[in-house]
């Protein structure tokens, strides 16, 4: 958690969503902020599982993670052979760390830091999107609907997208933030006709303090 005054300036947008989570970043080694998992098991699985129903292979798939921070499913898509990988966050020092970690393999990863909320990023066209414990940071109608455009914008008609989010048990604040919570059915409602869900996910995930925070991964394909 931040400290209070750092919430109550978030709260009241008195600093920007890039700093909101600079400072969240900063506050602690990456293995300690509360969604870390030494791998991001349940959406590597199912983005294999995503690569092979289009009949891609992992070289020619190409992968849009949002929000994927310093995450290690970067490097576990680099092993599993991905070479048309973006990896996009609006926090420049989680991107750094993970390229940092990565050492020369960063070369085969398309950064880009960037608001996916932001409706001047250029966004490539992807088979796959992955979210991992950004949308659920959207409590606003309208970010949501911002979300869903540059979705629509960048994931090819036919593509799959793996979805993550807390549950409906799952904590109604995180990193000095509300979040909305959802099951795999109203996460695909809240995304509208066009989206097929194929798979649903709930999973606890534990945080390094020792909480437990209950999540919904939903893997849906795009009809329209
Ligand atoms: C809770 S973390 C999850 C990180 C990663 N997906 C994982 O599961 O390990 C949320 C991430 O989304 C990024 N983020 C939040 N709002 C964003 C936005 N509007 N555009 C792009 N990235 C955003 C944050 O900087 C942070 O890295």
């Amino acid at each position: 958690m931040l400290p209070t005054s750092l919430n109550s300036a978030v709260s009241a947008k008195n600093i920007s969503a890039k700093e909101h989570w600079e400072s969240v970043y900063s506050s602690r080694p990456i293995e300690g902020v509360s969604w870390f998992r030494p791998h991001l098991e349940i959406s590597f699985a199912a983005m294999v599982r995503a690569i092979a129903a289009q009949s891609l292979s992992p070289a020619t798939a190409s992968i849009l993670d949002v929000g994927g921070g310093a995450s290690t499913l970067i490097d576990d898509l680099l092993e599993y052979g991905c070479r048309s990988v973006t990896v996009l966050d609006i926090a420049p020092s989680a991107l750094e760390a993970a390229r940092l970690r990565l050492g020369t393999q960063a070369a085969l990863v398309h950064w880009l830091c960037a608001d996916i909320l932001d409706p001047a990023t250029a966004l490539p066209t992807v088979d796959i999107w992955h979210d991992r414990a950004v949308f659920h940071f959207l409590v606003e109608p309208p970010d949501r609907e911002r979300y869903i455009s540059a979705l629509r914008a960048s994931l090819r008609i036919g593509g799959h997208l793996v979805l993550s989010t807390f549950g409906p048990e799952g904590p109604e604040r995180c990193s000095g933030l509300p979040t909305r919570r959802y099951s795999h059915s109203s996460l695909a409602r809240e995304l509208g006709a066009g989206f097929t869900l194929l798979d649903g996910h709930t999973s606890i995930h534990q945080t390094p303090s020792g909480a437990t925070q209950q999540f919904t991964t939903a893997h849906l394909r795009r009809n329209s």
